[in-house]
């Protein structure tokens, strides 16, 4: 039953709008284009849980360099479907970023809070450079503005989960971004 789940379109799901095979291509890429800007250099990529877990573990297998990786957690929904625009810190870097080339991976770019709040925070530690790649940019949605250096795609002003985005701490193990049904959202 789990199995078929994860296979077919979720039952809560209204459609898959990035299939397995789309997102697995824009990793690739990504990845690629990551390798060619830090050839001589040894980034951390810092995770910014929980969402990005997915993305993280996907794009540093794609990635032909030599790397770190450190996980940072974030959170600024608190459960429910808007952003609350208070980001909280639940865990800290685990490293110093001091003199480090960082690249901070998320899976979405919504409102931009999380991520500003972040680069912030992060460059307050001297890190030698910062940029950001995000699988997803909700640039509708957004309330300050957040340069994204690496990003997948551009997606709908629509509540999506899968591949690490949750509703309510369901659906992060969806291996597609699906749009979640209305009547869903509104259930909690
Ligand atoms: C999500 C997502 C980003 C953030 C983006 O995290 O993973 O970190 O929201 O939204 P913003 O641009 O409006 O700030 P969330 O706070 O839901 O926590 P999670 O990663 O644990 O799901």
């Amino acid at each position: 039953m789990f199995g078929k789940l994860l296979s077919k379109k979720h039952p809560d799901i209204d459609r898959i709008l990035l299939p397995e095979d789309k997102i697995r291509q824009k990793v690739r890429e990504l990845a690629e284009k990551i390798r060619k800007d830090y050839q001589d250099k040894q980034p951390v990529l810092i995770s910014v849980l929980k969402g990005s877990f997915v993305f993280l573990s996907d794009l540093v297998r794609c990635l032909e360099i030599p790397c770190s990786v450190d996980f940072i957690g974030l959170s600024s929904y608190g459960g429910a479907t808007d952003s609350t625009g208070v980001v909280r810190m639940i865990m800290d870097l685990k490293d110093t970023i001091n003199a480090r080339d960082v690249i901070v991976v998320e899976d979405i770019v919504d409102t931009g809070l999380t991520m500003d709040y972040l680069k912030r925070n992060l460059l307050t530690r001297n890190p030698k450079s910062l940029r950001i790649c995000s699988l997803l940019d909700k640039k509708e949605a957004r309330k300050i503005e957040v340069e994204i250096d690496y990003c997948g795609f551009s997606v709908p002003a629509e509540y999506l989960v899968g591949y690490g985005l949750d509703f309510n701490e369901l659906y992060r193990n969806l291996p597609y971004v699906g749009v979640l049904k209305k009547a869903v959202c509104r259930k909690k």
